[in-house]
């Protein structure tokens, strides 16, 4: 079995120093701490709003990285516009609403084919992997390759959120869904990746998903890292990826 990426999304490092503004602590000193703990790549959301993220922290990702930036990004022309100028190893596109705390659900690729393909074409052309976050729905994962992307990233929220609310029968039926369209999805040439609101408890049964090639953890490890310091928890869960895995 291919190994499993880890994608560390720092976005609460920004949410903690936008709080009192300045530049304490710093996102690209943490993201060099979770590449020396085993992240295989960086991941930060570039919102409309930049409540976490700012345009000067992706400058200082591109410069100061050594491993792959995934910019997460809306379809907006402002952000097509960004990533053109960075041109990072991979764009993931996803669903933004002003008044949510996350993202909530996937992108609706289905009902949006045409203007995606046209977004997706010129960030393909840059050399851009881009990526679409996605519910696991199988009209979804179709479209997402009709548009031309490379990648789609299962959105494993309602997985997490069924397994917290104790709710075991709703949340194996949609971990079933998940498997299922991995598969589907690898079957039809896509890379997936998976993601949101993963934490020791649910990574496993996720990283076992043997199609899947990449997770991207935020919050949970962030918070995790206020305890045992940021190293030590993605240690851990590289750890708990691995084990899946063997
Ligand atoms: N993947 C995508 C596409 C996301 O939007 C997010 C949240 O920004 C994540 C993964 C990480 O989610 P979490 O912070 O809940 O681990």
């Amino acid at each position: 079995m291919q190994t499993l990426r880890l994608g560390v999304n720092i976005d609460h490092v920004a949410t903690v120093r936008n709080a009192r503004g300045g530049a304490w602590p710093d996102p690209l000193r943490a993201a060099k701490l979770a590449e020396a703990a085993g992240a295989d790549g960086i991941t930060a959301h570039l919102r409309e709003d930049r409540r976490h993220i700012a345009d000067a922290d992706i400058d200082a990702l591109m410069s100061g990285l050594a491993v792959p930036l995934n910019l997460e990004m809306a379809a907006t022309p402002e952000m097509q516009a960004i990533a053109l100028r960075h041109r990072p190893h991979a764009v993931c596109l996803v669903p933004e609403k002003r008044e949510e705390r996350t993202t909530e659900g996937g992108l609706d690729v289905a009902g949006d084919e045409a203007r995606l393909a046209r977004f997706i074409e010129p960030l393909a052309a840059a050399g851009c992997r881009v990526s679409l976050f996605i519910g696991a729905e199988a009209a979804q994962v179709e479209a997402a390759v009709r548009v031309g992307a490379a990648v789609v990233e299962l959105h494993t929220g309602a997985y997490c959120d069924l397994h917290a609310e104790g709710r075991g029968e709703a949340r194996d039926v949609e971990y079933a869904r998940l498997a299922e369209m991995a598969a589907h999805a690898h079957a039809l040439g896509l890379e997936v990746h998976a993601g949101h609101g993963l934490s020791y408890e649910t990574v496993a049964p996720v990283a076992a998903i043997p199609q899947l090639v990449e997770l991207n953890i935020g919050h949970f490890l962030i918070g995790e890292a206020i305890f045992r310091g940021l190293q030590a928890a993605i240690a851990e869960m590289r750890a708990r990826m691995d084990a899946a895995r063997a």
